[in-house]
């Protein structure tokens, strides 16, 4: 008897959590919400949010609803892995999404991998991400693409020779974004004056800058992220270096300009897409996020938002909701109308998509070109 109702109370809970689960399918999110990059985690999370009320509003997936749960990973690998542990084995999550900083997901993804948990990164471009497996996707582009894009631009637009590097060398996404532009730019007959390095979490960046000054460079290529490029910026300006600055997707945030200030108006970053599109799907987009967050989306919140409904519509084909199924219907994904571009799944699980270039100007992203792949 004793033993009947100790399994008793055992498994009603269980049953309980079961029947509220069969009118929702659990969907998780990790990303940096708090730390040095927290804007990544806090506009990618205002994104999927945005997508998953729209779908629900709409019926939902299957007949259901998507039930959203959101981790904090702090900016930290380790935050990362356990996030993604207790998705999967306490929220019992179908599926993942999230993932900026392509370090948090390099140590995340393995976990979804090796439990057969599709994971869909928003906007982790370093190449390595998707090759940890067949369960882990993206839908932004990849760094050697991004390297491309600003090394073309530099010499074609801004008609620099001289360029100079400052690498972050504790992030993976700084260090490969940076050696693609370094390739890219000398095989265009540019030379690389010098190729610096800080860590994440520094503040004084005055020695290498002056290093960099002594060198006289036309442009200086920095695929950091806004925290220390913003000090950087500043740092290099009271210097006196006035050569143009340059940068990655890991600029875009409301905080670059609040720390740069002035000195990092007029410089230039690649990005995922831009608000001054005149697509009615875009702007479609920015109206309702505006009016759900009285802000305008970055590029994170962009890439949240098509990564939420590209996961929606994978689940809805899927014919049931079992890893296997969703990831192969993830794999499918072509032609998806996004408000980050036209997405298709590639055979490496990447998105193969335009990047566009942006002038800095307060908290204004000035709309400069785009890059096609
Ligand atoms: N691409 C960056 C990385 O892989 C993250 C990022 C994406 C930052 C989009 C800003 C905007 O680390």
């Amino acid at each position: 008897m004793k033993r009947l109702l100790l399994s008793l109370v055992l498994v009603l809970p269980l049953l309980a959590g079961c029947t509220k689960k069969d009118n929702e399918i659990a969907i998780g999110e990790y990303d940096s919400m708090t730390g040095s990059e927290a804007t990544f985690g806090l506009s990618s999370n205002k994104g999927v949010r945005l997508a998953i009320d729209e779908i629900n509003a709409a019926g939902g997936v299957k007949g259901k609803k998507l039930a959203l749960t959101a981790m904090d990973d702090q900016g930290k690998n380790e935050e990362a892995a356990a996030a993604v542990t207790r998705l999967i084995t306490q929220n019992k999550v179908v599926a993942i999404l999230g993932g900026v900083a392509s370090g948090r997901s390099k140590a995340a993804a393995p976990i979804a991998q090796s439990k057969g948990v599709p994971f869909l990164s928003t906007g982790s471009t370093n190449p390595d991400v998707t090759k940890i497996g067949n369960f882990v996707f993206r839908v932004c582009f990849i760094d050697p693409f991004q390297g491309f894009v600003m090394a073309k631009f530099a010499n074609e637009n801004l008609k620099l020779k001289k360029v100079a590097i400052l690498r972050d060398v504790k992030n993976d996404y700084s260090v490969g974004l940076a050696d693609a532009f370094v390739q890219e730019f000398k095989k265009r007959g540019g030379e690389i004056v010098d190729d610096l390095s800080y860590q994440s979490g520094d503040i004084d960046f005055k020695a290498q800058l002056t290093q960099i000054r002594s060198k006289n460079p036309d442009g200086i290529y920095i695929p950091g992220y806004y925290t220390e490029v913003g000090l950087i910026a500043q740092q290099a300006r009271q210097l006196g270096i006035k050569a143009p600055l340059m940068g990655g997707d890991g600029w875009d945030s409301d905080k670059l300009s609040e720390i740069g200030k002035d000195a990092i108006n007029g410089n230039y970053y690649s990005n995922h897409y831009t608000t001054e599109s005149t697509d009615p799907a875009v702007t479609e987009f920015i109206k309702k996020f505006k009016a759900k967050y009285n802000e305008t989306p970055d590029a994170l919140a962009a890439l949240g938002y098509d990564a939420a409904k590209i996961l929606a519509a994978a689940i809805e084909r899927a014919h049931d909701l079992s890893g296997n199924a969703i990831r192969d219907e993830l794999a499918k994904t072509k032609d998806f109308a996004g408000v980050t571009g036209k997405i298709t799944l590639n055979e490496n699980r990447d998105a193969v998509k335009s990047a566009v270039i942006i002038q800095v100007d307060g908290k204004n992203r000035k709309y400069v070109t785009t890059i096609s792949p």
